[in-house]
């Protein structure tokens, strides 16, 4: 099996914040005896946390064959022959023998839509969620916001390391996204904006702007712009990685600016251009424009 594999589901199964996140809002939408589709079930811990909390009968739906061939093994040496039933395939054209009353699914990008999630949900429900069902998540939204960093990632080429100036590299930025898992957090200069916005239900296009104002609400040195996910999962249940916390699995993308000292009251205009296939982060290009206030 590819041990790549492996490890990406070994690392989303040790940000124990994310379960529990997911345990909460299981236990709010699934109710005794309910039919729950679990979408991209990986090796079955969602499907787990339903039936946890009373599901009746659990349809794990799995694309990868490699994967949903080890689920098969796990559900076998659980014991969850008749309360669970691994499907393989794409769930976008998978049909169950039953409407489901809850659909759950995990496939958040570190953006929040590389993964196709909402698009995968919208036709997944479609046909196989039943009149009033819930799905978890139920919204994912992707957000930006002006940040200065704590003397990490693109923070680090500036005007002082370790008694030296490396501002030099600022001449060679691109408005291309870079992947970075902050060390410490960032000082957010700006309240953050909403981008794109998905709930289910509507339809298979997000809805997504392709520019907003930031408003700088802090002094500092603006020196990137930090995108990131927050999802719904239920009503008062949300998980996002920014403010990233320990065992996060998730990085943030962050597209690096010319480090400038900004205040409170100036206005950022950002633009963010998705590209054809929005599973490639680093094709989506950022623009910029400062209006600083006299
Ligand atoms: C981020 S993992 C989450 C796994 C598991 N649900 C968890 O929370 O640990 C997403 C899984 O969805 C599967 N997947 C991606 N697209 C899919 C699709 N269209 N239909 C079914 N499974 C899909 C992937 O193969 C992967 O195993």
């Amino acid at each position: 099996m590819d041990q790549r594999l492996l490890l990406m589901h070994q690392t989303m199964l040790a940000d124990r914040p994310r379960l529990a996140a997911y345990d909460r809002a299981l236990e709010r939408a699934v109710g005794a005896g309910d039919v729950v589709a679990d979408v991209g079930a990986g090796l079955l811990v969602l499907s787990m946390l339903a039936l946890r909390h009373g599901a009746g009968h659990v349809y794990a739906i799995e694309a990868d064959p490699e994967t949903a061939a080890l689920a098969a093994e796990i559900a076998q040496a659980n014991d969850l022959k008749g309360r669970l039933t691994i499907v393989q395939g794409d769930a976008r054209t998978v049909r169950l023998p039953e409407k489901a009353d809850v659909v759950v699914s995990e496939m958040m990008g570190n953006l929040g839509p590389e993964e196709q999630m909402m698009e995968v949900l919208g036709a997944f429900t479609e046909t196989n969620l039943a009149p009033g069902g819930r799905v978890v998540p139920h919204r994912l939204a992707t957000r930006l916001a002006a940040i200065e960093f704590d003397g990490e990632g693109w923070g680090l080429w500036g005007e002082d390391f370790l008694g030296h100036r490396l501002d030099a590299v600022q001449d060679r930025v691109a408005p291309a996204a870079q992947l970075h898992f902050f060390q410490r957090p960032p000082t957010l200069l700006s309240r953050p904006v909403t981008i794109a916005d998905h709930r289910s239900g509507d339809g298979r296009r997000p809805h997504a702007r392709e520019s907003r104002t930031l408003t700088v609400t802090r002094p500092g040195r603006l020196q990137a712009i930090v995108g990131y996910f927050s999802a719904t999962l239920a009503k008062g249940v949300t998980l996002s990685n920014l403010p990233s916390y320990p065992g996060c699995n998730w990085a943030v993308w962050v597209w690096p600016l010319r480090h400038t000292p900004v205040s409170a009251g100036d206005l950022l205009r950002v633009g963010l251009r998705p590209p054809e296939d929005v599973r490639n982060v680093l094709d989506y290009r950022l623009s910029c424009g400062l209006r600083q206030r006299r």
